[in-house]
């Protein structure tokens, strides 16, 4: 029985990890990676620092895919719609 939990505890690490990994990845190709990182500010403001900045706001998740899609507020991005989605709920979870 033990050992069943344990497998299980690996098993969903293993999981949330490339799930972080896939998006880290999408960000990268995406061209996010040139102008943000996850720790530290570079031409725009650090991941984890816009996270702080919308947490608690219901419309954050909105706001964010408006501004980063439309190409106002914030420099014209080559991802899609859909990636541009993925990668702000991303954002917003650290
Ligand atoms: C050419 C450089 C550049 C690229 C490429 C870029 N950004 Fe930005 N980003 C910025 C700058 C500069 C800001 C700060 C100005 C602003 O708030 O729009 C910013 C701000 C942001 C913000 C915070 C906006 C706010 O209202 O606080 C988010 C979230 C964001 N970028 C996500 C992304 C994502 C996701 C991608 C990839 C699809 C991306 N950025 C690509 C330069 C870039």
């Amino acid at each position: 029985m033990k050992m069943i939990a344990m497998t299980l505890v690996a098993a969903v690490g293993l999981v949330a990890t490339s799930v972080a990994s896939a998006q880290d990845a999408l960000a990268k190709s995406s061209g996010c990676l040139n102008c943000h990182a996850v720790d530290t500010k570079k031409m725009g403001p650090a991941f984890k620092d816009v996270a702080a900045k919308y947490k608690g706001k219901a419309d954050a998740e909105a706001t964010l895919e408006t501004k980063i899609s439309s190409g106002k507020g914030h420099p014209a991005v080559k991802a899609s719609a859909d990636d541009v989605k993925s990668l702000v709920k991303w954002v917003l979870s650290m």
